[in-house]
């Protein structure tokens, strides 16, 4: 029984309908799963939801030898991004977000971390985290807006000095405007070091903000390490983590986000050792990190990814794309968030094609959602 978006009760039909009389009474509207299996939704807790351009050309660049990295040095990845958002009209990115959150609810998702990242200017920073606001406040789904001002260096800017802008400017005025959550930071050999990201996330933290963090995506950059050193809610990626900061980070409650999708879209091995995580007890979770270069926002996909190929089974990736992301934001809002269902939580509810709730992983390339139910509406 669901009311106000809140699930109210869970019981067998018979006694629900002797409870709450429903024959008779005509304010209830009674929905028949046939029967199928019910979910919570999908907690997408990294993502990179806003941006404008297309880098599809990215794919035959990596085909001809070229590397990530390599595509960013000759003006393609991030820069390129930015270069589209910047001098895209805030009335366009909200339609590109609105479109991808419908596409995405569709597909189960019913609470989504975004990033900011492709401003790298304070004005243009503030746009995009103004925008997810905005579509927070503006389409069904629950936003948790992290600001990643250190996603890349302008062009036109020694890493040293934009740190310092960092700092000195973009970092106020996202508390000035306060619509950020999170701070987040690259740290990757190449992009922001290990030292430079311990000054953001200890200047963010002064602030109030807590930092979720880009780390050991290409190479043990001993980002997790630090991630776990600092006390941050998050290390994500941590693709080539060692096992010791694994189970620093474990112990000191930093979650480790796998996103397998990304080494799966630039032809990497999948790097995620899942189940050795489930060996020690390491707590995980999983998420798209949809951005221009991996453009999916299917969790279901990405549970595919975790169960047909890296050894998981169905019921320990579900558990990493609902309870284990929500108890990374659960903290910084007010209200009960998805990621189980329980009496007095949100009716943020996936209704399967399928009797069986092992189904949710197992349809990749198709939409295993009967639909989608969020705060108690129907959404598919
Ligand atoms: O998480 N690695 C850094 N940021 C994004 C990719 C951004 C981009 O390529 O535009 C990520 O994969
Ligand atoms: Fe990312």
């Amino acid at each position: 029984m669901v009311s106000d978006g809140t699930i109210e009760t869970i019981s067998q039909t018979q006694e629900l309908s002797h409870e709450y009389g429903m024959e008779e009474n005509s304010d209830l509207h009674v929905f028949d799963c046939q029967e199928k299996a019910i979910i919570p939704g999908f907690v997408d807790c990294h993502t990179h939801l806003v941006w404008d351009g297309d880098r599809a050309n990215e794919m035959q660049l990596r085909h001809s030898g070229m590397t990530y990295t390599g595509i960013a040095e000759c003006g393609g990845g991030i820069q390129k991004t930015v270069d589209f958002t910047k001098s895209a009209p805030f009335g366009r990115l909200v339609q590109l977000g609105k479109k991808r959150i419908s596409r995405a609810l569709k597909m189960g998702t019913t609470t989504m971390e975004c990033k900011s990242g492709y401003g790298l200017s304070v004005d243009s920073e503030h746009k995009l985290l103004e925008i997810n606001q905005f579509l927070g406040q503006n389409t069904l789904m629950d936003i948790h807006s992290t600001w990643l001002g250190a996603h890349d260096v302008p062009r036109d800017m020694k890493i040293d000095d934009y740190v310092d802008m960092l700092i000195s400017e973009q970092l106020p005025a996202v508390i000035e405007q306060g619509n950020a959550h999170y701070a987040d930071v690259f740290c990757e050999p190449g992009w922001f070091s290990l030292e430079q990201t311990e000054e953001i996330v200890k200047a963010a933290r002064k602030h109030g903000l807590p930092s979720r963090l880009h780390v050991d995506e290409f190479v043990d950059g001993n980002g997790l390490a630090l991630a776990s050193d600092l006390g941050t809610i998050s290390g994500d990626h941590v693709g080539h983590s060692s096992d010791d900061a694994r189970d620093s980070a474990s112990k000191s409650g930093t979650m480790q986000t796998f996103l397998p999708g990304t080494p799966y879209i630039l032809g990497h091995g999948l790097e995620s050792p899942l189940r050795k995580c489930i060996e020690n007890n390491w707590q995980f979770s999983l998420a798209t990190d949809f951005n221009p270069n991996c453009r999916t926002l299917s969790m279901p996909f990405v549970g595919s990814l975790a169960t047909h190929r890296l050894g998981l089974s169905p019921l320990e990736a579900l558990v990493a794309v609902t309870r284990n992301p929500a108890s990374t934001l659960v903290k910084s809002t007010q209200g009960p968030i998805s990621g189980s269902i329980r009496e007095g939580g949100p009716a943020d509810l996936l209704i399967l094609d399928s009797e069986h709730i092992d189904a949710w992983c197992q349809m990749p390339g198709d939409n295993p959602i009967y639909q989608t139910v969020k705060s108690g509406k129907l959404v598919n």
